[in-house]
């Protein structure tokens, strides 16, 4: 069965690796990802926005998910990714979620407070992980747009006085990464994280996976991260995959035909982060 997330990440922060949490939309990627885990024997968070949500439907997700989890011997959790709705993360609560982030970042903080607080009174209490966010991450995430003028770093302090406020049990403070693919090597606070894991214990979490060089990674992991979002660089490998098998041979009418290798593409992606959150034999 789906595990919440809390102790999985708890373990990483206390020993110095992440845990991977991937953004899936179809049946396909939900697979792959959760047969790379198990390949490599690590704990792995499948993750959704409120775009996926809205497009396959919580319960189909949940179902796939706890059908994922059954067949392999990996700790699996189900989280909800930037969910800035409390009826969304309601109802993903009640159709079988782990794991909820919500996401209100965009308010001021005494709002962003209130509005965690309120999650993690209704969840929390029945043994489901709570992420929350400071400061604001750049770039696209679903229906959400961050423009690079916009990103806000969060600060230390606040983050100490937010997770004692909220008793949130996860914080994905801004560091400088960014949704989507960098334009070069991505600016990233190191300093900044180091100072907020010195005043937070909680668990941290990295956003925008996708584009970081491994070395960038394991110095993130090393100070404090211990969850890593990966979300396009998975949509690109997979649909990459696609196009080529149409490229190859515009005649393709079989889902199968080119799913197949959309998937196996994608379970070798995923492995490739799995490595780099040093999250390998970590089940
Ligand atoms: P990327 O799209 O850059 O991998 O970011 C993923 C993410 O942070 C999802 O919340
Ligand atoms: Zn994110
Ligand atoms: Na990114």
């Amino acid at each position: 069965s789906l595990v919440s997330s809390t102790p999985l990440l708890q373990a990483a922060r206390a020993n110095g690796y992440a845990v991977t949490a991937f953004n899936v939309h179809t049946l396909e990627m939900l697979q792959a990802v959760v047969e790379a885990a198990t390949e490599l024997n690590a704990p792995v968070i499948l993750q959704s926005t409120m775009g996926t949500v809205k497009h396959l439907g919580a319960d189909y997700i949940v179902t796939a998910a706890r059908v994922a989890a059954s067949k392999t011997h990996v700790p699996v959790a189900l989280h909800l990714d930037h969910c800035h709705e409390f009826e969304m993360i309601v109802q993903c609560i009640r159709a079988g979620y782990t794991s909820i982030m919500i996401d209100a970042s965009m308010k001021p903080f005494a709002d962003n407070v209130a509005d965690t607080k309120r999650v993690v009174e209704l969840a929390m209490a029945i043994g489901i992980n709570v992420e929350a966010e400071l400061g604001k991450v750049g770039g696209v995430e679903d229906d959400i747009t961050v423009e690079d003028h916009e990103a806000t770093l969060a600060d230390p302090e606040e983050c100490e006085r937010f997770v004692a406020a909220t008793g949130v049990a996860t914080l994905a403070p801004a560091i400088g990464t960014a949704h989507g693919i960098y334009k070069g090597v991505p600016n990233i606070d190191f300093d900044r994280i180091g100072r907020i894991a010195s005043r937070v214990g909680v668990p941290l979490v990295l956003h925008g996976g996708s584009g970081i060089p491994e070395e960038q990674v394991k110095r993130a992991i090393a100070l404090g991260m211990a969850k890593m979002n990966v979300a396009t660089e998975l949509r690109i490998v997979f649909s990459d995959a696609i196009k080529k098998v149409f490229a190859d041979n515009p005649a393709v009418d079989d889902p199968r035909h080119y799913l197949k290798p959309a998937k196996d593409a994608l379970r070798e992606a995923a492995k490739e982060k799995i490595r780099m959150c040093g999250a390998v034999g970590r089940a």
